[in-house]
């Protein structure tokens, strides 16, 4: 017989934590997930960071009013905004995307030279460099801002001639500091990762924060010590039941999801503010 295991909360302003979800799924088979996507409110980016972190304080709550056992804010721009007043609100692990994003980064480079990309609250807010001066002192970060990626992967087109063209002008900074990896800092940006190899050359290694992410996650869980196994699905007698939610609208939610994530992102609750 299987156990019940509380769901991990997983949000963002809409599709990109299922960057996160996805290698969450992939390591931790067997545990629950309930997503929030605030498609209705996207994007994050450009907002200041008192709206972000005012969105972000909602939506944790909301979580863990739904049994939520720990909390991954899968999104740079509410990590950059929320992330210590999150930890100081609930009593539940709380865990980002940043320094996660940072570590994969040092584990890639030789160069120690780095390009960060992510939403421009994400570049403004300063937080990559003080996530590098802390854990990475000698990694030298480039930052440049994105705007307009997120909104391209949110209407599914991952892979125009728009995209493209956009992402040549926006990469030239990293392109000129000859970076040798580059820091996805946003979680919808591994969606274009094709447009930004293309543009950046593929000598330059993309790093996301989804995999080590979800290794912070399954530590917190041991140390909760209610780690679903991650052995053979037979162990349980069905598939865990991922609950996802969105304030915008479930059926292209569904359908971006299911592409974007898998087959799991089947059923898709409304939620309205
Ligand atoms: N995926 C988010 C991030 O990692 C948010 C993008 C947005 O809503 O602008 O920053």
């Amino acid at each position: 017989m299987s156990t019940v295991l509380s769901p991990v909360g997983v949000f963002d302003s809409g599709l990109g934590g299922l960057t996160v979800v996805r290698a969450m799924m992939d390591l931790l088979p067997e545990q629950p997930l309930i997503y929030f996507g605030d498609t209705g409110r996207f994007p994050y980016g450009p907002k200041p960071a008192h709206e972000v972190l005012k969105y972000s304080l909602q939506i944790t709550d909301l979580l863990i009013e739904r049994g939520a056992s720990m909390i991954v804010v899968a999104c740079n721009s509410a990590t950059a905004a929320a992330l210590e007043q999150i930890q100081e609100r609930v009593d539940v692990p709380v865990i980002g995307v940043i320094d996660p994003g940072v570590r994969s980064a040092l584990k890639a480079t030789e160069s120690g030279r780095v390009g960060v990309v992510g939403t421009v609250g994400t570049i403004r807010s300063g937080a990559y460099q003080r996530a590098g001066s802390r854990i990475a002192p000698d990694l030298d970060l480039v930052c440049a801002a994105c705007p307009g990626f997120v909104e391209f992967v949110e209407s599914g087109e991952i892979d125009s001639d728009q995209v493209y063209v956009l992402a040549e002008r926006l990469l030239a900074p990293i392109v000129q500091a000859r970076v040798d990896t580059l820091v996805l800092g946003c979680t919808h940006y591994p969606l274009l990762a094709r447009t930004i190899t293309d543009v950046v050359g593929r000598d330059v290694v993309l790093v996301s924060s989804a995999e080590e992410t979800a290794f912070e996650v399954r530590t917190h869980l041991q140390q909760q010590s209610a780690v679903a196994p991650s052995g053979p699905r037979m162990a349980r007698a069905s598939a865990p039941r991922h609950t996802f939610l969105t304030s915008g609208d479930t059926q292209l939610f569904q359908t971006l999801g299911e592409r974007f994530c898998g087959p799991e992102v089947a059923l898709v609750e409304a939620w309205q503010w």
